[in-house]
């Protein structure tokens, strides 16, 4: 029985890993099912940095989709030291290309050939700024030498504030906060539409208690890392605060179990097959729910210049809890464990 309704605009994933070959094959129909698009992240190894590569990885992706299944992928070139501005620009001319991620070396996985000297991409940040290519930011500082909870704070005044400054023009956004300070210099700066942030779904629910304390949980281990109580409370208000400058982007990123069960376990949390879901109970445990298609649907593409989907999405809150029990995503011989949610689940995606 469905105790409550809401049907909204199909909504996008502004931040997502798709991986590729098996695993591709496996995730993708999540995503597809509740998103009509999705920015999808060019950390494969190799990275995707020309338009040659992301055209053929975008026909793999769609070859990928199961029939009967819409979905448009939209491609982020990875910026390199030696990223060639020229393709760049012809990309983005050419719609292959809809933005680029910048990833300082080593700040998260798959990073190893991402930006070391941010100074010295100034040639390409204005030629970004100059056709309107947004600019997607890994907001951690790589340095080793910064306490790994205050990466994001320390690149927003670091590094971000510096951006602003020097590129006002450039569309900047901000991906997966997870700080009070972030939050905050998004929604004061981003007022100007220049700016934006995306807000996973993991980091409205754990903060790194949930990671940490009583047994270290590689499952909840993702990048940037979650943080105190405070801060996740500071994401969930600027999530529901209706601001055009929050939106939703999950930051799915999947891994084999037995690379996050392990001695050195990698960073990434599988939450495509129900992001959705979590954002629809936080917003209504909020009081928020008419705030959730703003966040979910609208705020996105009306930053990225692009119209809203024509197509809805109905959700329902069940009496049944839906999260209890999340099979794993089979690929070949491995599995991928979705993200567990530490709260009960009623809202699910009601099949169209
Ligand atoms: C992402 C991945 O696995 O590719 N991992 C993560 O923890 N979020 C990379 C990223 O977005 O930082
Ligand atoms: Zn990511």
């Amino acid at each position: 029985m469905s105790l409550a309704h809401i049907t909204i605009t199909k909504p996008d994933d502004w931040h997502v890993h798709l991986r590729d070959g098996e695993m591709l094959k496996a995730v993708l129909p999540y995503t597809a099912r509740r998103f009509a698009r999705a920015m999808v992240m060019p950390n494969l190894k190799p990275p995707v940095v020309t338009t040659a590569q992301a055209k053929v990885y975008r026909d793999e992706i769609l070859s990928a989709l199961p029939k009967g299944m819409s979905f448009e992928p939209l491609m982020a070139a990875y910026l390199t030291d030696d990223i060639d501005p020229c393709d760049l620009e012809r990309g983005f001319n050419d719609k292959v290309f809809a933005a680029a991620k910048l990833y300082p070396v080593h700040a998260t996985t798959n990073s190893e050939s991402g930006v070391t000297q941010i100074k010295s991409m100034r040639l390409v940040f204005e030629k970004m700024q100059r056709i309107g290519m947004p600019l997607l930011i890994h907001g951690e500082m790589g340095d080793p030498s910064i306490d790994i909870f205050d990466r994001e704070s320390a690149f927003v005044d670091r590094v971000l504030v510096g951006l602003r400054r020097d590129y006002p023009a450039l569309k900047i956004v901000l991906e997966h906060i997870t700080t009070r300070q972030a939050a905050d210099y998004v929604a004061d700066e981003g007022r100007g539409g220049k700016l934006a942030a995306t807000i996973t779904a993991h980091h409205l629910l754990i903060n790194r208690n949930s990671m940490l304390a009583g047994g270290m949980k590689p499952h909840n281990y993702c990048l940037p890392v979650a943080k105190r109580e405070v801060h996740r409370q500071a994401l969930i208000r600027a999530a529901v605060s209706g601001g055009g400058m929050f939106f939703l982007g999950t930051d799915s990123a999947p891994h084999p179990r037995t690379a996050k069960e392990c001695a050195c376990g990698c960073a990434g949390i599988f939450t495509a097959c129900n992001a959705l879901e979590i954002y629809a109970q936080v917003f209504s445990e909020a009081g928020a729910l008419d705030q959730l298609e703003r966040f979910t649907s609208l705020n996105g593409p009306a930053f990225y210049g692009l119209s809203a989907n024509k197509d809805k999405i109905t959700l329902e809150r069940g009496q049944d809890c839906i999260s209890s029990d999340l099979a794993s995503v089979i690929v070949g011989q491995q599995e991928i464990i979705p993200f567990k949610s530490p709260i009960n689940l009623f809202w699910r995606v009601v099949d169209q």
